[in-house]
């Protein structure tokens, strides 16, 4: 491992805590991986406290449109996903975990349907599954046709909420995670969080627990525009990155092919066209008419998702356009209202109809494929700490997710991060910790600067990168950290904000470092696959001394084990 020159703070400038709690374990998310986690938790330990940032369900799970990748059908295996995903994350993916997730993740599926989750359903009542990009089966599982996050949102919120007056879980909303706090050696033994709330539990506050469990979703909103939620900013991978919690393949970012083009000046969360109307038979085009996937891929426009965006760009730098079209007209207006009825639902509000018009579309922030490194029980390299969903990276998707995999993820590690806190729990193996003083620097970049951050990330680490675009980003990003922290007054805004610049350097460093193009890493200066020099997954981490230190881990050497 290598020193290099980015200097990240222990901690984000904050008031000392005015209040503590106590608990077995904290679980901070909502999503899928947080509620699975954290439910599956309460039922072998005493004390769980869930903390998420705004409210329950306001998190990207229930934003997923298409749904959730499992090989239901009888016809299809286990091995069949397996190897679709290893395709689409070109040589990146860790095989063991994908093996891990594409065996269990049947069986999680059927725990949900128990739990409440209510699927789509054929004729004959068995779970009805489509395609979507990279999938040689039909095997994605959805709900209220467009709707599949929203429903597992639905489902689990409804069974924590059967739970919750049982003193054994406590949940509290409107809590932004703020740091780690650590021990003398490094253990994670609670959280900082403000909580915007009532009584004693307002402001700033220490949690303290014998293991954290991060489930924080994303990053989407470093860049000016995604698909993501406005509360996906990175805090959990920037707190642990800060904590000094080894991550990985943060260069990995994935831009979905087909988000509604609302012009160029429009930012923050973006319309997704799932894909699954592709799966469904719709197609791109240019402003020709030209059905432009047809030829660079055998799956055309069902290609894995990198594959397709780059067709999206290439042909909008070839013919001078902003965005091509979406054509899925042919389909029909009734069945597009019935299989998709937000996504027409929600472009008819913006002036659209996919019924009768093609959809301007274009690649947005979509998804972070790398995140904190775990193993496949989910445990990070400092002790204490798991990370699970997209803040984890369990090397299931490489250097590109393959489509709907993501909620199946969230949904068998936190199943697997349960079972081992709890076993340890058991053994005496997680130590009720002291966290070390708090007098380490600490930093802060004011809200205001967040659209420059945006703005560095989008230019210079955005869908198409160069050497010198990720050098500009990096040192953009560097001059907005050397800004005096003194300028910034504390608050959720300001703390997001520099849990952006955090990740951000972190992230352009990395793409900067990796010359060649690979899933969704594309370098116009390097355009070929260099699997020579290249197969290996970039990783860093936080040093004693702040520096972020750079290594690098053959794809076939597993997690956690060092040279
Ligand atoms: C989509 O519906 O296209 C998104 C699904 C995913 O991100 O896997």
């Amino acid at each position: 491992m290598a020193a290099i020159d980015v200097t990240l703070p222990r901690r984000l400038a904050a008031a000392a805590p005015g209040w503590t709690a106590e608990a077995d374990v904290v679980v901070v998310g909502s999503g899928i991986a947080g509620l699975t986690c954290a439910l599956r938790l309460r039922r072998r330990v005493d004390r769980v406290l869930l903390v998420t940032k705004t409210v329950l369900s306001a998190g990207s799970t229930g934003w997923a449109q298409g749904g959730i990748a499992a090989a239901l059908d009888p016809d299809d295996t286990a091995q069949e996903h397996l190897e679709d995903t290893l395709v689409a994350g070109v040589g990146l993916c860790d095989v063991e975990a994908v093996r891990t997730l594409v065996t269990e993740g049947p069986d999680r599926v059927r725990e949900l349907v128990a739990l409440g989750a209510q699927f789509d359903l054929d004729a004959g009542g068995e779970i009805k599954l489509t395609r979507e990009g990279g999938h040689h089966r039909d095997r994605i599982a959805h709900a209220g046709g467009d709707a599949t996050g929203a429903e597992i949102s639905r489902a689990l919120i409804t069974a924590l909420q059967r739970v919750l007056d049982d003193p054994g879980i406590e949940v509290i909303e409107h809590a932004l995670v703020v740091d780690l706090l650590t021990d003398d050696e490094r253990a994670v033994c609670g959280v900082t969080l403000h909580v915007i709330g009532e009584g004693q539990i307002d402001g700033i506050g220490a949690a303290h627990a014998r293991a954290v469990v991060l489930a924080t979703g994303g990053f989407g909103q470093i860049y000016t525009s995604t698909t993501n939620p406005h509360v996906a900013t990175g805090d959990g991978i920037a707190a642990a990155l800060r904590a000094g919690a080894r991550v990985a393949d943060l260069e990995f970012v994935q831009f979905h092919p087909t988000v509604l083009f609302l012009g160029e000046g429009s930012t923050g969360q973006q319309p997704l066209i799932s894909e699954a109307v592709r799966g469904e038979g719709a197609v791109l085009v240019d402003d020709t008419g030209r059905r432009f996937m047809q030829g660079r891929h055998e799956l055309a426009d069902l290609a894995p998702r990198d594959i397709v965006a780059r067709g999206i760009l290439d042909v909008m730098a070839e013919r001078g356009l902003d965005h091509v079209w979406l054509d899925a007209r042919h389909l029909g207006r009734d069945f597009l209202e019935q299989r998709f009825p937000s996504i027409v639902a929600r472009c008819r509000e913006l002036g659209f109809d996919p019924a009768t018009e093609p959809l301007p579309v274009a690649p947005a922030q979509h998804y972070a494929s790398g995140g904190v490194e775990t193993d496949l029980r989910g445990r990070t390299s400092l002790d204490g700490l798991y990370a699970c969903g997209e803040v984890s990276c369990t090397g299931v998707h490489g250097a590109n997710r393959l489509a709907s995999n993501s909620l199946l993820e969230g949904l068998v590690f936190a199943h697997r991060i349960a079972d081992d806190v709890a076993a340890r729990l058991d053994d005496g193996e997680l130590a009720l910790r002291t966290p070390a003083a708090a007098d380490a620097p600490a930093d802060l970049l004011d809200a205001s600067h967040r659209i420059e951050v945006q703005r560095a990330m989008t230019r210079g680490c955005g869908p198409l990168r160069s050497a010198t675009s990720t050098a500009a980003a990096a040192a953009a990003l560097e001059a907005l950290a050397a800004l005096p922290p003194s300028a910034a007054e504390p608050g959720p805004f300001t703390w997001e904000t520099t849990n952006l610049l955090h990740l951000g350097q972190a992230l352009a460093l990395l793409a900067h470092r990796r010359e060649e193009t690979r899933g969704g890493h594309i370098r116009t200066d390097a355009p070929e696959r260099d699997d020579e020099r290249w197969l290996v997954h970039q990783e860093l981490a936080r040093g004693a001394d702040g520096r972020l230190v750079l290594g690098e881990r053959p794809v076939s050497r597993p997690m956690g084990v060092r040279s």
